[in-house]
Order: C-alpha cells, then sequence, then structure tokens
C-alpha cells in the first residue's frame, strides 16, 4: 500500500473537539481517492496532516504510513524530503501558494533543483516541458511572467506544474479547481486527468463538489463533521449511499437534466468514463 492512514485524530491547541477524529483510508499505486464533504468537515486538516503541514498547535495521534513507513512524529527535514518529490500537492488558492515577487518559471525550477538536482539549464528545460504539458500555449512567456501577470486558470495550471514536476507517485489536490470558473475548471481537470492517466500516479483529491469528485476519482470517502462516514467505489456509494450526509450530498447535486427515474447525471458521467 502506497498511504495508509489509520485512527487520525488531529486537534488544535486547547480545544477538546478534535478537528477530525479517527479517520482511515489508503491510496494504492495509481487510484484515486475523492474525499467530499461540507466546509469545515475537516478535508484541509486531512490533507495538511499527509503533507505534515499543520503546524505546531496541531496534536496528532494516530498513524500516516508512506510505503509502509510511519510518517507521524518525523521530523519537518523527513517530511520535506518527501513533498515536491514523492507527493506533489496543488492548493485552492494559486495566489497564496505563489510567491507574488517571483517570476513563475523561476518557482518552478526551484522545486526542480531541490528535489532533482538538476542544474539551471536543466531546470529551465524541464519547467517548459511540464509548462507545456498541463495546457499552457505559450511555456517561455508564462516562466517569465509574475503571479499576478496570469489569469486564475494559468496560475492553477502553474501550481499543478510545480506539483507533478518531479513525477511524484501521489498527487494530494485540495479543492484545486474551486476557485475557477466552470469552464477553465472543466480544461484544467481534463488536463489533470490526461497527466495522472501517464504518469500513473495516485491521487488524493478534496472537493466539497460532488460532480468534480465523480468526473476524477474511482473511490470516494465521505467526511462528515470531522470523520469519515462512508467510504467505497463511486458508482457503489453513489447508487446506495448508507449515510443521509451523502444521500443529501447526491440530492443537492446538479441534476437538473436528470429525467424522472432516470440516473443522475455524475453517475452517467461515471459510466461512460469506465
Ligand atoms: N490551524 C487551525 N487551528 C484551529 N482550528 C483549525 C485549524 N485548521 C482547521 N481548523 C478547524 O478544523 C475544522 C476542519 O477544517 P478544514 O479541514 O479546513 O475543513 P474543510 O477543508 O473540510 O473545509 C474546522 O472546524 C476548522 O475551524
Ligand atoms: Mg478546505
Amino acid at each position: 500500500m502506497m498511504l495508509k492512514v489509520d485512527q487520525l485524530t488531529v486537534r488544535f491547541g486547547r480545544r477538546t473537539t478534535p478537528a477530525i477524529s479517527g479517520i482511515g483510508f489508503h491510496i494504492d499505486q495509481g487510484e484515486r481517492l475523492g474525499l467530499i464533504g461540507e466546509s469545515g468537515s475537516g478535508k484541509s486538516v486531512t490533507s495538511l496532516a499527509v503533507m505534515g503541514l499543520l503546524g505546531d498547535t496541531a496534536r496528532i495521534s494516530g498513524s500516516i504510513r508512506w510505503k509502509g513507513e510511519e510518517l507521524v512524529g518525523r521530523s519537518d527535514a523527513h517530511y520535506s524530503r518527501l513533498r515536491g518529490a514523492a507527493m506533489g500537492m496543488v492548493f485552492q488558492e494559486p495566489m497564496t501558494a505563489l510567491d507574488p515577487t517571483m517570476r513563475c518559471g523561476r518557482q518552478v525550477a526551484e522545486v526542480v533543483r531541490l528535489h532533482a538536482g538538476a542544474d539551471r539549464g536543466q531546470a529551465r528545460a524541464k519547467v517548459l516541458e511540464i509548462l507545456a504539458t498541463v495546457g499552457l500555449a505559450d511555456p517561455e512567456r508564462i516562466a517569465d511572467s509574475y503571479p499576478d501577470e496570469l489569469s486564475g486558470g494559468q496560475r492553477q495550471r502553474v501550481l499543478i506544474a510545480m506539483a507533478m514536476v518531479n513525477s511524484p507517485q501521489l498527487l494530494i489536490a485540495d479543492e484545486p479547481t474551486t476557485a475557477l470558473d466552470v469552464t477553465v475548471q472543466a480544461k484544467v481537470l481534463e488536463e489533470l486527468d490526461r497527466m495522472l492517466a501517464n504518469t500513473g500516479a495516485g491521487l488524493l483529491f478534496i472537493s466539497h463538489d460532488l460532480a468534480v469528485v465523480a468526473r476524477m476519482c474511482e473511490r470516494i470517502a465521505v467526511m462528515y463533521r470531522g470523520s469519515i462516514v462512508e467510504t467505497g467505489r463511486l458508482d457503489q456509494v453513489l447508487g446506495n449511499p448508507q449515510h443521509p450526509y451523502t444521500a443529501g450530498l447526491i440530492a443537492t447535486a446538479d441534476i437538473t437534466s436528470a429525467e424522472p427515474g432516470s440516473r443522475l447525471p455524475v453517475i452517467q458521467d461515471f459510466w461512460r468514463q469506465s
């Protein structure tokens, strides 16, 4: 198993109620798991815990194993060898994740040089290649731009490039397209999908949007108030939800085009893909 999380509980400061409580899930090589839940249910805390990015105020118990090796309690130095290399990550807010004072190409190049030990020329070549791969039409120009000179969709693609440039085995994407408009979101997801298929990387995909998760993942875990209340294959969970919150999610997903008695569009999409 590539990533295995067991009984993961996170508390902040002196608060008695945990932010997440007894979470468990696993992702094998090339698998795609969607973590879905409403705002505040603990999705981001879960992803930050896996990446070792929760900070000092968090008290973590339970287990996060990467290829059998326990990560809970390990040093930040240990984590930073994994981050950006074996595990890539993309977050929701491109403007906070990118350094506004540095050209985009240099930011991607630093990730390359940090982990791959490439020289300037090799790093530059790799940067241009990855920028093209994420669907940016003019890689040279994007590389030489500052983040605020780019559109939201371009910035998010730069972040995806940064996450994928060292060919991670697992990509953790926390609401990667939520800030984008629907058309750009669809394009970015398509490129992400193709990229993951080409590299064989696994995916932990976090979203509050069931339709988006259904598009990207083969298994889902439903979070509600800090716990995973339901998990299973996408078609099974959508076709036969066991938890009222899941049933509610399905009921409020975009069903405008559904005929009475027909399958939900998200489920149809899933079957069309598989
Ligand atoms: N750094 C933090 N300090 C204190 N509480 C936090 C911190 N980060 C998240 N929380 C709390 O943990 C809970 C889960 O948050 P989060 O994982 O961000 O939810 P989601 O990503 O599902 O919207 C929320 O109640 C939030 O207020
Ligand atoms: Mg979040």
